[in-house]
């Protein structure tokens, strides 16, 4: 949890407390404000930087214990690279970069928010704040002893020095309402299925209605009116009630259509009857990270008072085996009335998403819809953990997505969708089966079933992130397991082209 972190912006000219971080360039260049704070420790820091073969190239570090010439601790220089060809993503890095070289001991840390050519623009150093704060993030409320050396101070105070404050300040407004959803996101992730059933995720979403969000949350009893069978089979093995919750954010235009974000949330998937094998069986506490995106971008969306309407509707259940739990062969009859037989009960992502998908098209009529979910383990097979899988009806939602991935750094890559993967989830006994039958192109016979919801009027597409949801590698801005993977991508794809 960020809540001991203090993260301000300040001058270049005040003197730097506790840690200092600098930025250099390939040729080893300083900014004007930070050779004046090395002052007479630059010729030092020439040399170590040549001792250590450091040679400014981009990601790269140099760490200085109690620097001569310094009344610093610590110098930390980060090499940016090509100043030329920086990216906003980039300087996400490099505050994660930062953050993560602090010692777990640090209480006082000042970056200096400047480059070769002068400070960084507030945009930038609003990203390198950003970046500083997500990487701070610790999901350890469930650690009861720590060592020594990993004992952090009780509040850790980080100072940007840049060129403008006030401007900085309120470039990081925004991203502080981001960074916030991607920490809920993150959090719920990280909560274990005994902690994070159903009910509780529904309470937790509840929390954003001190945004000004209208939470709705449909329980099971107004889900069997709605017809919602194909979601209440996946939840009928559990001891858990199972709930769709609906949320609503008007920053937009008085009655226009909203955009629409739906979320998988199955809080825990054992596979059900048909029973996943144990090894990495706990990684399915985290099967509801479509679902963690949704809430998360929807606090994004509030706490920045996004000038835009938007739905987020997630479908929460948990998928057991038991003596009530759905069987394969079973047949259930779904809310759109299209009949689905079930061939394999932990294929239950997108049971849920049917009717969650199918109730937010007719209730809504939104704009455009994204779906999220952990759907399948062949999208892994196909793209790894650096690019989540997309498919889409429409070509314009597809390319603003990609673009959107390019700059956050959440990667989306795009999946084919034909009739002939179409038949593949044809059935014997009713409208359609919930696998393709065979393991090839399952993630994409997911997909298919998924569209057999959508109507095919509304730009929709489908992200299927069971790579990049969670993470057990560490990246530059994430040292947890859940990643909170999307609040930034569907932000800025809100932000880039739908808001008034
Ligand atoms: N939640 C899983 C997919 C998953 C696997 C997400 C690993 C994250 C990491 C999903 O419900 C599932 O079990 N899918 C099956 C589908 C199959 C039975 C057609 C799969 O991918 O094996
Ligand atoms: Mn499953
Ligand atoms: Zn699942």
């Amino acid at each position: 949890m960020t809540d001991a972190l203090k993260l301000g912006f300040g001058s270049f000219s005040a003197p730097a407390k506790g840690v200092l971080v600098v930025f250099c360039d390939e040729a080893q260049k300083f900014g004007p404000a930070t050779r004046k704070t090395l002052g007479s420790a630059t010729d030092y820091v020439a040399r170590a930087a040549k001792a250590e073969r450091f040679t400014g190239k981009k990601d790269s570090v140099l760490d200085l214990i109690v620097p001569a010439g310094l009344k610093v601790p610590r110098l930390i220089v980060v090499g940016l690279g090509k100043t030329a060809d920086l990216r906003p993503n980039d300087f996400l890095k490099f505050g994660g970069l930062a953050m993560g070289k602090l010692p777990a001991s640090t209480s006082d840390a000042t970056v200096f928010a400047e480059m070769p050519g002068g400070a960084m623009k507030s945009e930038q150093a609003a990203d390198l704040a950003l970046g500083v704060r997500l990487r701070a993030y610790a999901f350890d409320r469930y650690k009861t002893k720590r060592k020594e050396a990993e004992t952090p101070p009780a509040t850790r105070t980080i100072t940007i020095a840049v060129g403008d404050i006030a401007v900085a300040r309120k470039a990081y407004a925004s991203r502080s309402a981001i960074s916030e959803g991607v920490v809920l996101a993150r959090d719920l992730v990280n909560e274990p299925a005994n902690v994070l059933f159903p009910e509780e995720f529904a309470r937790r979403a509840g929390a954003l209605k001190k945004l000004q969000v209208a939470v709705e949350v449909l329980d099971t009893k107004a889900l069997k009116n709605l017809g919602m069978n194909a979601l209440l089979g996946v939840g009928q093995g559990s001891a858990r009630e199972s709930s769709v919750v609906v949320m609503r954010w008007n920053g937009g235009r008085a009655g226009e259509a909203p955009v629409a974000f739906i979320g998988k949330g199955v809080c825990f998937d054992t596979g059900g009857i048909s029973i996943k094998p144990a090894a990495s069986m706990e990684d399915m506490k985290g099967d509801m990270a479509g679902a963690a995106c949704v809430v998360g971008l929807m606090h994004a969306l509030a706490g920045r008072k996004a000038r835009v309407n938007a739905v987020g509707v997630i479908g929460l259940v948990e998928n057991m085996p038991d003596g009530k739990a759905q069987r394969p062969g079973d047949i259930v009859k779904s809310m759109s009335g299209q009949t689905i037989e079930i061939i394999n009960t932990d294929a239950e992502g997108r049971l849920v998403l049917a009717d969650v998908i199918w109730y937010t098209v007719q209730r809504f009529k939104p704009k455009f819809m994204v779906d999220l979910a952990t759907l399948t383990g062949a999208i892994i097979v196909a793209l790894g953990q650096e690019y989540a899988g997309m498919f889409s009806n429409n070509d314009q939602l597809a390319e603003r997505l990609t673009a959107a991935g390019l700059e956050t750094g959440e990667l989306v890559w795009r999946m084919p969708l034909s009739p002939e993967y179409d038949k593949m989830i044809d059935s014997k006994f009713a409208d359609m089966k919930n696998t393709g039958g065979s393991r090839w192109g399952g993630a994409i016979t997911a997909a298919q079933f998924i569209k057999r919801f959508v109507d095919d009027k509304i730009p929709w597409a489908h992200l299927d992130i069971a790579g990049t949801g969670f993470d057990s590698r560490q990246t530059d801005i994430n040292k947890s397991w859940g990643s909170g993977w999307g609040v930034r991508l569907l932000n800025r794809l809100v932000a880039d082209h739908y808001e008034k």
